[in-house]
């Protein structure tokens, strides 16, 4: 179908079909063609209540615009030889309804406020997409901690026995990781829905159109004021990147601990088969694949935020075709991360935590060590470092029992701990480990009686979270009726 009607005029000549390919976004604009069909009746209802389109051309276009939200865009508006979608869709009316009537749609814009309307709408909904996968995941985690704060645990720095502490400590720290997380993107999402349109190529235009209608007829919460920035402006896009690469860092963290917690090494849990691939020659083994999967999209991520900025950080203002480079990133990072997020959650809530194992282990490498230096510090009286070094040549004799500790702390200074009061119920008392996670109750460690207060308040602050989600959901799925009721009142 239909000639080339943006070239036509200043350009002579056919361009090669492999020129012509090479410009095209319109593989990458399928993400954002239904946003495309909201912005074009927009801006068709607002070129008609401000009276630049007569009602009869108004009405035609619009019976088309209708057909495609109801019926899907016909596969000829995709055709490569037009640059975009916006150009595709534009040849569409031209040809079905005339120039005389599909001529008057681009009317006061340009394809740079068009096109960047476009992916402010479409990735909106993906951000709101990835809130709420953020919201279950830690729904999970909070559900798991609930579970398990008496299951003690190994912590590790440096990969290395450290201190005791419990399941439900080591998830609610994710928790906390993934509520930054959702803080991130909820915080871009205002900055995303902002509307560009009316800025036209970036000088706006001379009609008297209405910024403010189009704005929040597409349910956006205000402009871009500034024309040139409105066309220019990719911050949002970059932002979005960013706090999706965050956020798959975050996943991916959460990867690897479960990995190395399901290795017969740690054997603290056991994935769902349901996650888990086999060997073609192994017979016997049974392999964390998604959860490495789900690691290694981080790096994904990571590579499309690098990219993105990479050709944003060069560009004058203001529209370069370089940005239409730039959206593909967007929609490739956001789908890394959006696909494995759920998987995470539903691999941990089907997972099986064997509380046994996990307490073996806890107590290993001398992991109380530090309790026994700070029973020192409490009962005796001495400085910190003095219980620290007698407790560490305690270790390195192999034994934290009184007598080894006597000999250690007259051997370093010269001073019996006996003498100023050590028992070997002390001792004891200090290197169990329960008692150990038990005495860590300060705001935030890992005491069940300070994880459950963390949990009341997790679980309130995921409340409130999941609330302000709905509603802004609520607010988009609002406005995309309402314009579909004023399209459609036009035409009644
Ligand atoms: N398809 C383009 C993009 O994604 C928009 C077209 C603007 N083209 C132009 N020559 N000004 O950015």
């Amino acid at each position: 179908m239909h000639e080339d009607q943006i070239r036509r005029g200043r350009l002579g000549g056919e361009r090669g079909c492999d020129v012509s390919r090479f410009l095209s976004s319109m593989e990458a604009d399928r993400k954002i063609a239904e946003a495309d069909i909201q912005v074009d009746m927009a801006h068709l209802l607002m070129l008609r209540r401000q009276d630049l389109i007569g009602e009869e051309h108004a009405r035609a276009i619009m019976g088309v615009l209708i057909g495609f939200s109801e019926k899907g865009l016909p596969e000829d508006v995709f055709d490569d030889r037009f640059e975009d979608i916006h150009a595709g869709i534009e040849a569409y009316l031209i040809d079905h309804l005339g120039e005389e009537t599909g001529g008057r749609i681009h009317t006061g814009r340009s394809r740079n406020d068009e096109v960047a309307a476009c992916i402010r709408i479409r990735a909106r909904g993906e951000v709101l997409r990835l809130l709420e996968a953020t919201n279950r995941i830690r729904e999970v985690l909070i559900t798991l901690a609930a579970e398990h704060t008496g299951t003690v645990m190994p912590g590790f720095t440096h990969l290395q026995h450290a201190q005791p502490t419990t399941l439900a400590h080591h998830l609610l720290a994710y928790e906390g990781a993934f509520s930054r997380d959702f803080g991130r993107l909820h915080s871009a999402f205002a900055r995303v829905n902002e509307s560009p349109l009316g800025a036209a190529a970036f000088a706006s235009t001379g009609f008297p159109i209405d910024r403010e209608y189009t704005a929040e007829i597409l349910g956006f919460d205000g402009l871009v004021e500034n024309s040139m920035d409105a066309v220019s402006a990719r911050d949002f896009l970059l932002e979005i990147l960013s706090a999706c690469a965050i956020l798959s860092a975050t996943a991916s963290r959460l990867s690897a601990d479960l990995i190395l917690w399901s290795s017969p090494m740690a054997g603290f849990v056991t994935l769902d088969d349901a996650y888990c691939s086999s060997s073609s020659i192994m017979p016997q083994k049974k392999n964390p694949d998604t959860l490495e999967i789900l690691r290694a999209k981080s790096g994904t991520v990571l590579g499309s935020l690098t990219a993105a900025l990479a050709i944003v950080r060069g560009l004058p203002m203001s529209y370069n075709r370089d940005l239409q480079e730039v959206t593909p990133h967007l929609w490739q990072g956001i789908s890394a991360v959006q696909e494995g997020i759920p998987l995470l959650a539903e691999a941990l809530a089907t997972a099986s935590f064997h509380p046994d194992r996990m307490e073996k282990e806890a107590g290993r490498g001398f992991s109380t060590a530090t309790e026994l230096a700070d029973r020192l510090v409490r009962d005796l009286g001495i400085p910190f470092r003095t219980a620290h070094t007698i407790v560490g040549k305690g270790v390195r004799a192999g034994s934290l029992d009184t007598k080894t500790l006597e000999k250690a702390a007259k051997e370093a200074f010269g001073i019996s701990l006996k003498g100023l009061g050590l028992t070997r119920q002390m001792v004891e008392e200090a290197l169990d480990v329960r008692s150990m996670v038990s005495a860590r109750k300060v705001n935030g460690g890992p005491a069940p009686a300070a994880v459950k207060k963390a949990l009341k308040e997790r679980k309130e602050q995921l409340r409130k979270d999941v609330a302000a989600t709905t509603s802004l959901d609520r607010k988009v799925r609002d406005a995309r009726e309402r314009l579909l009721s004023e399209a459609r009142g036009l035409l009644a």
